[in-house]
C-alpha cells in the first residue's frame, strides 16, 4: 500500500527486532528501501531473522545487544552508523513482561521490566540523539507503548508504569528535540495475535477470549497493523507528526473495563 521506495535512503535501528512485532517492522522497512539494523540479546533468534529476510531477498544487519546496558545500545547504534553512514530512524521496541500480581512481584522483578522497557528506551534515545540530529531529512524516534500504560495495568504494574514512562519521555523529547528536526512518537498496539506478548499474558493465563471481547472490533490485531503504523510515522507521510501516541488497538482502550 506504500510506494515501494517510501523509506529509500533511510537507516533504521530496531531494538528487539529479532522476532515478533520488531521483526515485522524490520521486514517492512527493508522491503520499502531502508537499511535496517536489529538489536536484541538472543544470537540464534537474530541469525534466524537475518536468514528469513535473506530468503526474501532482503538484507538486515543484526547486532547482539542488551538494551539494559547503555554501552551495548550505544555500540549497536555506532555500528549502524559505521556500516550505513547515518541513522535516521530509531524504533525502541524491545520489552520484557510477565503477568504477576503486584503484591507477589519482587523488587528485582519490578526493576528488570523497568530496566528493559523504560531505561532501555531512554538509553536508545540518548545514544541516538547526535546521529538523529545530523540526519539529512530529520531524525525519527518511535517507541512501542500501550494504552494499558495510561489506564493502569493490573497484573503487570511494572510494564504499565514503564510504558507510561515511555509516553511521557517521548513527549518531553518531542519538545526538547523538535528544534533539532527530530520527531518523537509512540505507537500503542492492542493485543496482537501470534506474538509472545499475547501468548504469555493472555493465552497462558486463560484470558484470550475475554481479551478479544474487550476490543471494539472483537478481534486481535496483526503484526502488520503495527508495522504499517511504524512505516507511516517514519516516512515523510508523517513529517508533521511529533509528540503523538498513535493508538492501533481495534478500539480496545474505549472498552477496557467491559467484560
Ligand atoms: P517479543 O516477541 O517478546 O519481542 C520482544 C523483543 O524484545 C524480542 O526480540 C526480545 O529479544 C527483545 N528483548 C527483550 N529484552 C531485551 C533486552 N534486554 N535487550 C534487547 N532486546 C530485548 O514481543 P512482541 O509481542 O513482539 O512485543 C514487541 C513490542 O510491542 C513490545 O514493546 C511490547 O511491549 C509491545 N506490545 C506488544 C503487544 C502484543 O500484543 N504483542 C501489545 C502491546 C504492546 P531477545 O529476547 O532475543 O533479547
Ligand atoms: N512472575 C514473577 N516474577 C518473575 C517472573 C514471573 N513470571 N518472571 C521473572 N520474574 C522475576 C524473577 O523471579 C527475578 O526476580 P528475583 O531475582 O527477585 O527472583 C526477576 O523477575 C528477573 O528474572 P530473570 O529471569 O532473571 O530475568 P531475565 O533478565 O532473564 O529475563 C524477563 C527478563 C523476565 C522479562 C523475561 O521474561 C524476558 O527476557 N522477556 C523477553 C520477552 C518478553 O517478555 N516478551 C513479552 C513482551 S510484551
Amino acid at each position: 500500500m506504500f510506494a515501494a521506495d517510501v523509506l529509500k535512503g533511510k537507516v533504521a535501528l530496531i531494538t528487539g527486532g529479532g522476532g515478533g512485532i520488531g521483526l515485522e517492522i524490520a521486514t517492512a522497512y527493508a522491503r520499502l528501501g531502508a537499511k535496517v539494523v536489529v538489536a536484541s540479546r538472543n544470537q540464534e533468534r537474530l541469525d534466524g531473522a537475518v536468514a528469513s529476510l535473506a530468503a526474501q531477498g532482503l538484507e538486515i544487519l543484526a547486532v547482539q545487544t542488551d538494551v539494559r546496558v547503555y554501552e551495548q545500545i550505544r555500540d549497536a547504534i555506532e555500528t549502524a552508523v559505521e556500516r550505513y553512514g547515518a541513522l535516521d530512524i530509531l524504533v525502541n521496541n524491545a520489552a520484557g513482561n510477565f503477568h504477576c500480581p503486584t503484591a507477589e512481584l519482587s523488587p528485582n522483578g519490578w526493576k528488570t521490566v523497568i530496566d528493559i522497557d523504560l531505561n532501555g528506551t531512554f538509553y536508545g534515545c540518548h545514544a541516538a540523539y547526535k546521529h538523529l540530529k545530523a540526519a539529512r531529512d530529520g531524525g525519527c524516534i518511535i517507541s512501542i507503548a500501550t494504552m494499558l500504560g495510561l489506564s493502569g495495568w493490573p497484573g503487570a504494574a511494572h510494564a504499565g508504569a514503564a510504558k507510561a514512562g515511555i509516553i511521557s519521555l517521548s513527549r518531553a523529547l518531542a519538545v526538547e528535540w523538535g528544534g533539532d528536526n527530530i520527531r518523537v512518537n509512540t505507537i500503542s498496539p492492542g493485543p496482537i495475535g501470534d506474538t509472545e506478548g499475547v501468548r504469555r499474558l493472555y493465552q497462558e493465563t486463560g484470558r484470550e477470549q475475554l481479551e478479544r471481547k474487550k476490543t471494539a472490533l472483537g478481534r486481535f490485531g496483526n503484526k502488520s497493523d503495527i508495522a504499517n503504523a511504524a512505516v507511516y510515522l517514519a516516512s515523510d507521510l508523517g513529517a508533521y507528526i511529533t509528540g503523538e501516541n498513535m493508538v492501533v488497538d481495534g478500539g480496545r482502550w474505549l472498552k477496557y473495563v467491559a467484560a
